[in-house]
């Protein structure tokens, strides 16, 4: 913490200054096909989230489902800036119902002791990547298993960790939602347009982080269309985990939360060295949703499967994906 806030705790500038901070870290969140579906607009000690109409996806994500985790990503982001920076923020989701587009408002009133863990949190913030490559090699540590469901908890959504049948039942849905999804041109032309190269500047999957050639996998990893050129090795992913983010309700609110517990887990997996990937290709197609939902009827409505795997595949060399510039997503009023 620098001396200015220290001796001057109230200046608004400063607290001006640790929004745009935090909105800024929260630009390397995760987000479906990287469309960085978010928008923050400043104004003093208030930051507010809005989901961007134009960077949602139109045809895979119609309902806006898939860019409202993104979005709650990107919140949980900024929160673990403030808190690193000892700002407490009082968070109201989903503030306005004739304005569905503002998904969050930070107020900032005053100061909290810095909290260490997100201190951690933020300085791993740039570090999380997907990693695409297959689950070969070592096994997920129990442990890890445990403080990542341990982190999603703590933001109102659960983890349920697959059983081997539900893993082939997940691989059919995929498979399912995949091939249907597939035969769309509409779905096509869309998908080219964020991972091709005419995808918008700054956003989108590079070709870098798409395996190069198509990997052996239980359940099928996204399909993009194409190969990229990421290294993938031989090896069978037979040491994945699979688990499911769910929660009681199935609107935008609990998609935020959703997003706000994946980033926790997800940094919390980071920094045990757990390699993370979403599938949401599942979540997308209706009755392969629906099939998930099937697996879980009795507990909850499914957000997204999430890909876990031990450490020989974490932290090591797959390149990172673009982001906008912090001027293109954040409005200073
Ligand atoms: C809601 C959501 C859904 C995603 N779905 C997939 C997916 O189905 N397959 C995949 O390979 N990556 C998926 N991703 C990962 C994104 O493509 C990735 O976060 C984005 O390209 C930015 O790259 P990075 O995570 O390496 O920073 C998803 C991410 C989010 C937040």
């Amino acid at each position: 913490m620098d001396i200015d806030a220290l001796t001057h705790p109230t200046d608004p500038q400063l607290a001006t200054g640790a929004l745009a901070e935090a909105a800024a870290a929260a630009g390397y969140a995760p987000s479906i096909h990287n469309t960085q579906p978010w928008r923050w607009r400043l104004t003093g000690t208030t930051l507010d989230l809005r989901l961007a109409p134009t960077r949602v996806l139109q045809v895979t994500d119609p309902d806006g489902r898939l860019a409202t985790v993104s979005c709650g990503v990107a919140l949980h982001h900024a929160r673990v800036a403030l808190s690193a920076q000892g700002r407490h923020a009082t968070v109201t989701r989903m503030p306005d119902n004739t304005d569905p587009e503002l998904l969050a408002r930070l107020q900032l009133d005053g100061r909290t002791p810095v909290d260490p863990a997100a201190v951690l949190h933020l300085r791993t913030i740039p570090l999380r990547y997907t990693d695409r490559r297959p689950a070969a090699g070592t096994p997920l540590d129990p442990d890890g298993l445990a403080a990542i469901t341990a982190a999603v908890e703590t933001q109102d959504t659960h983890l349920h960790t697959l059983r081997p049948d539900q893993v082939l039942e997940l691989a059919a849905a995929t498979d399912h939602a995949q091939s249907s999804a597939a035969a769309d041109p509409a779905w096509q032309n869309e998908l080219a347009q964020w991972t091709g190269p005419a995808r918008p500047a700054g956003t989108g999957i590079p070709d870098a982080v798409i395996p190069n050639h198509a990997t052996q996998t239980t359940v099928p990893g996204r399909d993009f269309g194409h190969h990229g050129d990421l290294p993938v090795g031989g090896g069978h992913d037979e040491m994945a985990v699979f688990v499911l983010l769910y929660g009681n309700a199935d609107g935008p609110l609990a998609w935020l939360r959703a997003g706000e517990a994946l980033s926790a887990g997800w940094l919390t997996a980071t920094e045990r060295g757990i390699a993370v990937v979403p599938h949401s290709a599942p979540i997308e197609v209706i009755a392969a949703r629906q099939a998930i939902r099937a697996m879980i009827a009795s507990i909850g409505h499914p957000y997204l499967v999430l890909r876990l795997s031990g450490v020989n595949s974490a932290g090591t060399g797959a390149a990172h994906t673009p982001r906008l510039p912090t001027g293109q997503i954040i409005e200073h009023a």
